[in-house]
């Protein structure tokens, strides 16, 4: 299966990844665990233009297209290959952050986003998306502040005000696909209701 992990900037997902991959390492569960962007030579390199704090010039469409090529490259290299050798995929982001961060956020619209991703990766959508649910303003204050070296963490809370009502839409439209969990308790809590969640769906 192939299973994507969703958020705001501090919700605690890297941190829920980890958990889980102690739990599916005590367990003796076989697993391969990605990130996007990144997750291959190239598409880390794409990776570090798009975070670049340096470049403020960047367009929205260069931006989402740069996304879309990290993806493909992802997937061709990594993801497919993995899922046809039979392994669980775990990535920590995917086709969910392009349509909430630059289809709402950035106001390109998700038409737009799903048409560019729809080319790159030809509708290869997750088994499951795990969303960890919850808004920004108490993300930020969590994390301690705004990464200064990342531009998209720089964007401002309106902006990620409207990622966050862009996850919350897409959890609705694609309501089979996401799993969503509530992530305002303590960390253990969190981590016990994605493992009972991915049980309950039999990924684990
Ligand atoms: P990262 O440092 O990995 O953030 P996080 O730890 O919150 O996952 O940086 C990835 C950034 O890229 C993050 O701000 C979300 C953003 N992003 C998009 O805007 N669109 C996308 O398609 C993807 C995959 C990420």
């Amino acid at each position: 299966m192939f299973i994507t992990f969703e958020g705001c900037e501090g919700v605690g997902k890297s941190r829920q990844i980890k958990e889980l991959e102690n739990y599916l390492k005590t367990n003796g569960i076989p697993y391969y665990l990605t990130r996007e962007p990144g997750g291959t030579p190239v598409s880390e390199q794409i990776r570090k233009v798009i975070l670049d704090g340096k470049n403020t010039s960047m367009t929205d469409e260069c931006e989402a297209l740069l996304y879309a090529s990290a993806r493909v490259q992802l997937l061709k290299e990594v993801v497919k290959p993995k899922l046809d050798a039979g392994e669980l995929v775990l990535c920590d982001r995917y086709i969910d952050s392009s349509l909430a961060y630059q289809g709402y956020a950035r106001g390109l619209g998700v038409d737009f986003v799903e048409k560019i991703n729809d080319y790159a990766i030809k509708n290869f959508m997750p088994d499951f998306t795990v969303f960890l649910d919850l808004p920004p303003e108490l993300a930020f204050k969590r994390k301690g502040g705004v990464d200064k070296n990342d531009r998209l963490e720089l964007s401002g809370m309106d902006f990620h005000q409207k990622v966050y009502q862009g996850y919350k839409d897409l959890a609705k439209k694609y309501s089979s696909r996401f799993i969503v969990i509530d992530a305002s308790g303590t960390r253990e809590q969190t981590h016990q209701k994605i493992i009972d969640a991915l049980k309950e769906k039999g990924v684990i």
